[in-house]
């Protein structure tokens, strides 16, 4: 089958290690199941995996991609939680010190099919199509959690930072469309501009002073912007950090601002397949959709990771086997 995979690693140029080409159909172990894939989407991590971040030289050759909707073999439209349990695992998923997303230990989702634990499965409603579905499983559930689990209530008002990432975008329309006063940032105009028509209520060049301080700033630059993550909000305000594309460093930390001000400081990683469940029916209810920057074959797979790593998309890049 054609697949997008990782056959070398390279931290200064990903690209040179991916192969879009033939791989063996998944091998499907008990309790698994295989799912024709009809759309997958591209994240950051699939660049980190190119990067040799979480993916190791002994598990190449790795199908690559962590997000898919597709069609199960009695066939039922679903999508595919990424969230994969180490063997013996009840607890929360994401507390799994073992757990992996699909494409660290076990075959991704860039490929004309995929095998899954069965109980990672969640139906997709007729009303989104597969390629809005495909979007769903990392972005659009890690940004579900970021605001409704771990930011706050809606009505709060919440800093989104650099609104061009697949997370960030997701935080704006879904903040916006379920009840919170979103603002946000970016180093483009052009980009600010876009927040704006997904639902921002303002936006700000990064760095730049707020009118009043927020209750929650949702942080997936990193280093770039953490210090003003921090300034910007008001006494006993929670930031909520899922990732770190600048760097994971940043030359003030602001620990003094974290402990006077009473700041909370909240990690969040993908969410769980119940919270999955619930975001699809968020999108049910609402209407809000996945912002798809473009739809392409599955064989151009080269072409939308160039344009992630040239940080010239908005939105999602969905691949179609
Ligand atoms: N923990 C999790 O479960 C989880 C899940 C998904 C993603 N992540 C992580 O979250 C991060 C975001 O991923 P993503 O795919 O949504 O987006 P992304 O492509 O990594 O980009 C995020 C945004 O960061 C801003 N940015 C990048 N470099 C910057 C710099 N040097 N200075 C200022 N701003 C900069 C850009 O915004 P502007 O151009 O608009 O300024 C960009 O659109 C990644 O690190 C990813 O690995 C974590």
């Amino acid at each position: 089958m054609l697949a997008a995979y990782a056959a070398d690693l390279s931290p200064d140029d990903p690209l040179s290690g991916l192969v879009v080409g033939d791989r063996p159909e998944p091998e499907v172990p008990e309790g698994w199941v295989l799912v024709d894939v009809r759309a997958a989407a591209l994240n950051h991590h699939d660049l980190w995996s190119l990067k040799g971040v979480g993916l190791g030289h002994e598990r190449l050759p790795m199908i690559l991609g962590c997000d898919a909707a597709g069609v199960d073999q009695e066939g039922r439209e679903v999508l595919v939680h990424s969230v994969i349990s180490s063997p013996g695992w009840t607890g929360e998923q994401t507390l799994d010190p073992r757990r992996t997303l699909l494409s660290e230990l076990h075959q991704g989702t860039l490929a004309e099919q995929v095998a899954v634990p069965a109980g990672n499965l969640v139906p997709k409603s007729a009303g989104i199509s597969f390629e809005e579905a495909a979007c769903l499983p990392t972005a659009w559930l890690t940004a579900y959690k970021m605001l409704c689990v771990n930011g706050g209530p809606p009505g709060c008002t919440v800093l989104v930072q650099g609104v061009g990432g697949g997370v960030a975008s997701a935080a704006i329309a879904l903040g916006a469309a379920t009840g919170y006063r979103v603002w946000a940032t970016s180093r483009d105009e052009g980009r600010r501009q876009r927040a704006l028509e997904l639902g921002a209520e303002a936006v700000f060049e990064p760095g730049q002073r707020l009118p009043e301080r927020v209750d929650v700033v949702l942080e997936t630059v990193g280093a770039a912007t953490w210090s003003h993550s921090l300034k910007s909000l008001r006494p006993g305000g929670t930031v909520v950090i899922a990732g770190a594309t600048s760097g994971d460093a940043p030359s003030h930390a602001e620990l003094t601002r974290i402990f006077f001000q009473q700041l909370r400081v909240q990690g969040s990683t993908m969410g769980n397949l119940e919270q999955l469940t619930q975001l699809v029916r968020v999108l049910e209810q609402t209407g809000v959709r996945p912002l798809i920057d473009r739809v392409l074959p599955l064989s151009e797979a080269a072409a939308g990771l160039a344009a992630l790593e040239r940080g010239e998309v908005f939105g999602k890049v969905v691949l179609t086997p």
